[in-house]
């Protein structure tokens, strides 16, 4: 489904990746590891297109995304849900509008994005703070609004970089448990994390790009 073959990646002419091949299957669990600066990041961005290769092939969806096409970059990025490392909420919405947002984007109708919003709000337990702002949440709440708001789409896949960075480990456990149980229900879920223990908290297969 996600198929690296010899990527390479440079920033001003100095290689962060070299030689990264790894394929990810339908819905499989992985976490993508390597150290602070090792290029998680970078990798995660170059599956949604936001970052280029410098060399190598990238098939998403057996299609080469190398050479994708700015006009298909939309729908690519309809089927793959990411969550980044800083969130990137909007802090003058509330909850229930930063996860709305998209769908409204989408031109999808004001009643099924209740719903929708509804119901994902409630499996990441944050229903009760619909309408409160970004800034009056903690870490790991804010992570979860980051996290609904990505899976409300209904994604195949779901990207979450760094999901638990500061959060303390029963955080941890409860975030892990809910992308878990989105997994289970079929989204494929990458994990980049350079966390030893949510690792093992996750049990699941582990891409280390310092050693591909
Ligand atoms: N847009 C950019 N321009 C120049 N250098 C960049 C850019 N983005 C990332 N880098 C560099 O590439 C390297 C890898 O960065 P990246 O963010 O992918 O690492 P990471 O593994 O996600 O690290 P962390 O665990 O700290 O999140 C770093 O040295 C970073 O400074
Ligand atoms: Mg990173």
């Amino acid at each position: 489904m996600i198929e690296f073959a010899h990527v390479y990646k440079s920033y001003d002419k100095n290689y962060i990746l070299r030689d990264l091949s790894f394929n990810i299957y339908k819905g499989e669990f992985v976490f993508i590891t390597g150290p602070s600066g090792a290029g998680k990041t970078t990798t995660m961005k170059m599956v949604i297109a936001m970052e280029k290769p410098t060399h190598g092939q990238i098939n998403v969806f057996n299609e080469d995304i190398s050479a994708i096409q700015p006009k298909q970059i939309p729908f690519l990025r309809r089927k793959i849900g990411f969550v980044f490392q800083d969130f990137k909420l909007l802090i003058n919405r509330t909850v229930f509008q930063n996860v709305a947002l998209g769908l409204e984007i989408s031109g999808v109708s004001g009643s099924i994005i209740t719903k929708n919003v509804t119901e994902i709000l409630k499996a990441v337990e944050l229903y009760q703070k619909k309408d409160e702002y970004p800034l009056s949440l903690s870490g790991g709440e804010q992570q979860r609004v980051a996290i609904a708001r990505a899976l409300v789409q209904n994604p195949s896949v779901l990207i979450a970089d760094e999901p638990t960075g500061n959060l303390d480990f029963e955080t941890a456990s409860i975030i892990i448990d809910i992308l878990k149980s989105f997994n289970n229900k079929g989204t494929t879920m990458i994990i980049a994390t350079h966390d030893k223990t949510l690792i093992e908290l996750g049990r699941a297969r582990v891409i280390d790009i310092t050693k591909n």
